[in-house]
């Protein structure tokens, strides 16, 4: 039995992070997500983008890591404010959640969330919402085993393709997590 531990990242988790982004990117949305796209990220790359990010003073967002001891980083969440999105009501939103392919199913996702929620909470939100490619199965069926109430879609540009993704809302407030 694995120990699971969530908190907020720290320069030396990067690497990490970095490793469960593009490796979770690659296995879920390959066939998806334009080819050259998933090609073209990179560790390296990623580490750099997350170092940047969480030096800069005015970023509004949080980055929490799962890490199992012996391990490493198997999981990270993404939060902050919500982006401007059309749903003026659900004022926080989980940017993004990636769990290492091995890793899925074990609840780590769950315990992501769950700290997100806390996270958020304190931060004075009492609504959330997450966008999702509407060509997610894996991550739509998670986030509606949680509750999520299905708000509208859009679409997105990604590497010149054209995506739709669903907007999950979920009440901060219900204590489910
Ligand atoms: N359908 C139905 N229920 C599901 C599904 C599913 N596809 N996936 C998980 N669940 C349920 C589990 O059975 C579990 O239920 P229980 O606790 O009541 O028994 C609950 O949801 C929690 O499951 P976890 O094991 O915590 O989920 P996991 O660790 O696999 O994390 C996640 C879920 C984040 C979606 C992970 O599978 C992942 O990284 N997938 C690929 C990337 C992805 O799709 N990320 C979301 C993109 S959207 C965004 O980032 C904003």
């Amino acid at each position: 039995m694995h120990v699971v531990e969530v908190r907020p990242a720290r320069p030396e988790d990067l690497p990490g992070v970095a490793r469960v982004q593009v490796d979770t990117w690659r296995a879920t949305y390959r066939g998806v997500v334009p080819e050259a796209f998933l090609e073209a990220m990179s560790y390296e790359e990623r580490e750099t983008r997350w170092a940047r990010t969480l030096a800069d003073p005015g970023w509004p967002g949080r980055l929490l890591v799962a890490e199992v001891e012996e391990v490493g980083v198997v999981g990270f969440a993404a939060l902050g404010p919500d982006r401007n999105s059309g749903f003026p009501s659900y004022t926080g939103e989980l940017w993004a959640l990636y769990v290492l392919p091995a890793w899925q199913g074990q609840g780590v996702g769950r315990a992501l969330f769950a700290e997100t929620v806390r996270t958020l909470l304190a931060q004075g939100h009492g609504r959330m919402l997450v966008w999702v490619l509407k060509e997610n199965p894996r991550g739509r069926g998670f986030y509606e085993r949680l509750g999520g109430v299905l708000l509208g879609e859009r679409e997105l540009e990604l590497s010149g393709s054209r995506l739709l993704a669903v907007a999950y809302g979920f009440d901060l407030g219900e204590g489910r997590w």
